[in-house]
């Protein structure tokens, strides 16, 4: 019974938490829109370009190469990340800071997540490079490895899990509860795309090896 009223004493208080956190977002506002628009179009928008790259090769043929092609997606890919990234911190800085986050523990634990978060992307992308990065698979640019060095030896895909983490560290850094579901949307967004993108990846890549052992047989 102790117990009982233990749990419930506490869920009560996550629930005054979340009640709090989301009384405190500024919902109206120009920046918080454009970030959340940005948020969902950005892997919406890859993931439709490099399907259809797949089936056109329509970037191949403008640009003349598989490896420009890929580039040029990249750049496009990076620039908008860039974009969803400024409106996502104009939006932060527009919005109060919450009562509940306003803690030195708070901000420090922002600090290392998006230190680690970005500490994810990068080395992943070290590991990966561009064409690795940028969807070049869709291209028929493939891996010769899988890679299993860090960060992969830590998540299945560091590149999503490093820029949530950076999301929900740089909300915290700065105590904005409208970032923190930001992230959340963030989160769902990449869970939903990562759907979409392994099974795809996983099936370029079983062609491939079933080409090779055919070669070499
Ligand atoms: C992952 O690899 C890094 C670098 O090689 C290593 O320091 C770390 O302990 C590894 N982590 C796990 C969970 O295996």
């Amino acid at each position: 019974m102790d117990l009982f009223n233990d749990l419930t004493g506490k869920l009560g208080k996550v629930q005054d938490v979340y009640i709090e956190m989301l009384s405190e977002v500024v919902t109206d506002e120009k920046n918080l829109k454009l970030a959340l628009f940005f948020i969902v179009f950005n892997p919406l928008f890859w993931n439709t370009a490099a399907r259809l790259e797949y089936k056109t090769h329509f970037l191949t043929k403008i640009t003349g190469s598989a490896k420009r092609g890929c580039y040029v997606l990249a750049v496009t890919i990076f620039s908008l990340g860039i974009v969803r990234d400024y409106f996502f911190h104009q939006a932060l800085m527009q919005q109060p800071t919450s009562r509940v986050l306003d803690t030195d523990a708070v901000r420090k634990a922002g600090m290392v997540l998006s230190a680690f978060g970005q500490v994810l992307v990068a080395t992943s992308m070290y590991q990966l490079g561009v064409t690795g990065t940028y969807l070049g698979d869709y291209f028929g640019i493939l891996m010769d490895n899988i890679v299993t060095a860090f960060p992969f030896n830590v998540s299945n895909n560091p590149m999503y899990h490093g820029s949530t983490l950076t999301f929900l560290g740089t909300s915290l850094y700065y105590g904005k509860a409208a970032g923190v579901f930001a992230t959340v949307l963030v989160n769902l967004v990449y869970n939903i795309a990562q759907q979409f993108e392994e099974p795809f990846t996983a099936q370029i890549y079983a062609k491939r090896d079933a080409e090779r052992t055919k070669k070499s047989s």
